[in-house]
């Protein structure tokens, strides 16, 4: 038995958070291994609507161990925020059903400080990031002076790394940033606090994971945003900092690379993105404007409005290949009723020139245009279908044309945000 991955193929926000809860129903262990509370899933169970930015979704499903691996960054305030609105609501009965590794990384007040201030600064050339800090945490990690999960309960080292990083990025806030300095006894008070109430939950996650797999046990890899945002793969600089490729799912999560079983993409029937950089295939129009309409296209993490276009097979096909994808699961396919006829990024125009591969730099990206197919759309609603013979046939080939694309079957479709609006067409996990 070996963990299955899901990683998203666009630029996130595809729907990772429906497939992981559905999927987590057939899980013993849901593990996130990357990024932070830049991520959202919004989650709807029975009519009830959940927003989770750390905790894995699989938390929907009680006895289930949800891990926050290695490679994450947490801000603990809201972690334990999050714990405390999934108790009130019944969730996360017991302790041992949520696991914090001690060497994730803290995101610090001032990692947050600087992430604000310095896309202030950037004006027009801002990424858009949402803020959290992330960036800033993932740069301490390398730099090698960031403070993790662990360090937190060694109260002479926290307080020693606190002050010697805190000198350093009140200097960089006041002198070059413009920003207030953070003052240390506030943060020493509050990260005690936040101590205690994670204690419970903290752990060798890695070698939990390891164990899991090990003894033959369910093990789901929970993605954080997509291909396209990756540190190295994706559109840089308007990407996030973590790597966000199943490569790097086996480190975050603490496991050997030949623990690593299926892995499974995800994309949305249209491709979206918030914050800055390339899309190709965005609409600036009134259609666009429907798309986020009736695809409620606003972040989770941010409720910043999310930018819309076609489905850009360019895009998934770089990510499938980059993944290694075994399958593919579909979503959001209902909200393109009604729009006829239907577009389908086939390849760029770069320079009078047809590529097929995303560019690497971002003055090709600049310039790339699509090249697009029309097919015929569809007007009945989806929302009913539980097999894709109760699709309309336009729907149906328009499934198959994007899973010829790119180059991946397409295993699970979601025609609606519950849990049973959903068509399985072949084994995900
Ligand atoms: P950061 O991760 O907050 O540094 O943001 C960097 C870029 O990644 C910005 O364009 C964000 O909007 C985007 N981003 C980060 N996390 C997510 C996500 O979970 N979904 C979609 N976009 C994201």
């Amino acid at each position: 038995m070996a963990a299955t991955a899901i990683i998203g193929t666009q630029w996130g926000d595809e729907g990772k958070g429906k497939v992981v809860d559905l999927l987590a129903a057939r899980a013993d262990m849901v593990v996130r291994y990357h990024g932070g509370n830049n991520a959202g899933h919004t989650l709807v169970v029975n009519g009830e609507k959940t927003v989770l930015n750390l905790i894995p979704s699989g938390v929907l499903h009680p006895g289930k161990v949800c891990v926050l691996g290695a490679g994450m960054v947490i801000d603990p305030q809201v972690l334990v925020r999050e714990i405390t609105a999934l108790r009130t609501r019944g969730y996360l009965a017991e302790d041992r059903w949520l696991r914090v590794s001690e060497q994730a990384h803290l995101i610090m007040p001032y990692h947050r400080a600087i992430d604000h201030a310095r896309e202030r600064l950037r004006e027009a050339g801002a990424i858009g990031t949402t803020g959290r800090g992330i960036g800033p945490a993932y740069e301490d990690k390398m730099a090698r002076t960031g403070i993790r999960v662990g360090d937190l309960f060694d109260e002479e080292g926290f307080t020693e790394a606190l002050a010697r990083n805190l000198r350093e990025k009140n200097g960089y806030l006041e002198a070059l940033l413009g920003e207030p300095p953070l003052a240390i006894d506030d943060i020493l008070t509050e990260y005690r606090g936040f101590r205690d109430q994670l204690a419970p939950f903290v752990a060798d996650t890695g070698a939990e994971v390891r164990a899991a797999v090990a003894r033959g046990a369910r093990v789901l890899l929970e993605g954080a945003q997509g291909a396209l945002l990756d540190i190295d793969h994706g559109t840089y600089p308007f990407v996030t900092s973590s790597s966000c490729v199943p490569g790097a799912a086996a480190a975050g999560a603490g496991l050997p690379p030949r623990m690593l079983g299926r892995i499974i993409g995800i994309a949305k029937a249209y491709t979206t993105r918030v914050g800055g950089g390339p899309f190709p295939t965005e609409l600036r129009d009134a259609l666009g404007d429907r798309l986020r309409a009736d695809g409620d296209e606003y972040g989770a993490t941010t409720g910043r409005p999310r930018r819309c276009g076609w489905f850009d097979a360019v895009v998934v096909r770089h990510a499938v290949a980059l993944s290694g994808l075994d399958a593919l699961a579909l979503t959001k396919l209902d909200v393109l009723t009604g729009i006829d006829p239907l577009r389908v990024c086939l390849a760029y125009e770069i320079d009078g020139r047809r590529v097929d591969q995303p560019p690497t730099t971002q003055h090709a990206w600049a310039r790339a245009t699509p090249i697009y197919e029309e097919m015929p759309g569809w007007q009945e609603d989806l929302g009913e279908a539980r097999t894709l013979d109760e699709l309309p046939l336009a729907a149906r080939r328009y499934i198959d044309k994007l899973s010829a694309l790119v180059e991946a079957p397409v295993a699970l479709v979601s025609i609606g945000a519950g849990r049973e609006q959903t068509i399985r067409v072949g084994e995900l996990f």
